[in-house]
């Protein structure tokens, strides 16, 4: 399947992310990696979509990228007093993917989680390194299928190999 075919809107919830082949998809509030190819398919998968991301995903994101472009930003939150220019604070993850539109939930570990229930459709990068991490992806079980699995590529940054594979959830 195609990226374009892939990014064509939809209902439903989608979750994006990119993780090393053991699970790892963060280290000290960061990435811990850099792929410039990912940071595209990220922005074609997402596209003009509503992205939902928790509060220090938020805040991991350089002050230059956020809010990220073209796409609201929706930024879950327990805190009611938290604000930042661009962003929608929403205050439970029911009210955050209560919408019509097409929904991208952009991490971090904690809105994996708790968004997978939910949602229908992973879009994943695949980066071929073993790192320390502290925070993780969701596993997809048995009620996930595979339906892309990509084909392996190289980086221009340092040459780290990476592959997209898409997921569905078993109707
Ligand atoms: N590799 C990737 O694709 C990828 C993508 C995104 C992020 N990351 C990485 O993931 C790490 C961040 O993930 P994380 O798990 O620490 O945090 P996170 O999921 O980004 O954010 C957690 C915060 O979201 C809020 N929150 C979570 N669940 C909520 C709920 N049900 N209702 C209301 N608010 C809720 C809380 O904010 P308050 O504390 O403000 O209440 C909580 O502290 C970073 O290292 C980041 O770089 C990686």
């Amino acid at each position: 399947m195609s990226d374009a075919a892939w990014s064509e809107p939809v209902r439903g919830v989608g979750m994006v992310w990119a993780r090393s082949t053991d699970g790892v998809i963060g280290a000290d509030g960061g990435m811990p990696w850099h792929v410039p190819e990912d940071l595209a398919h990220f922005r074609q998968v997402t596209g003009s979509a509503t992205v939902v991301m928790g509060r220090r995903t938020w805040d991991a994101l350089p002050p230059r990228f956020r809010p990220l472009p073209g796409r609201r930003n929706v930024v879950l939150t327990r805190d009611p007093s938290w604000a930042a220019e661009g962003a929608v604070p929403v205050h439970d993850l029911a009210t955050a993917l209560d919408t019509d539109e097409p929904v991208w939930v952009i991490g971090g570990g904690q809105v994996y989680a708790a968004a997978l229930p939910f949602a229908d459709r992973v879009s994943e990068t695949v980066i071929d390194v073993q790192v320390d991490g502290d925070t993780v992806a969701p596993t997809l079980d048995d009620g996930w299928q595979r339906v892309d699995d990509g084909d392996w590529h190289q980086s221009r940054n340092g040459g780290v190999r990476y592959r997209f594979v898409e997921w569905s959830r078993r109707s």
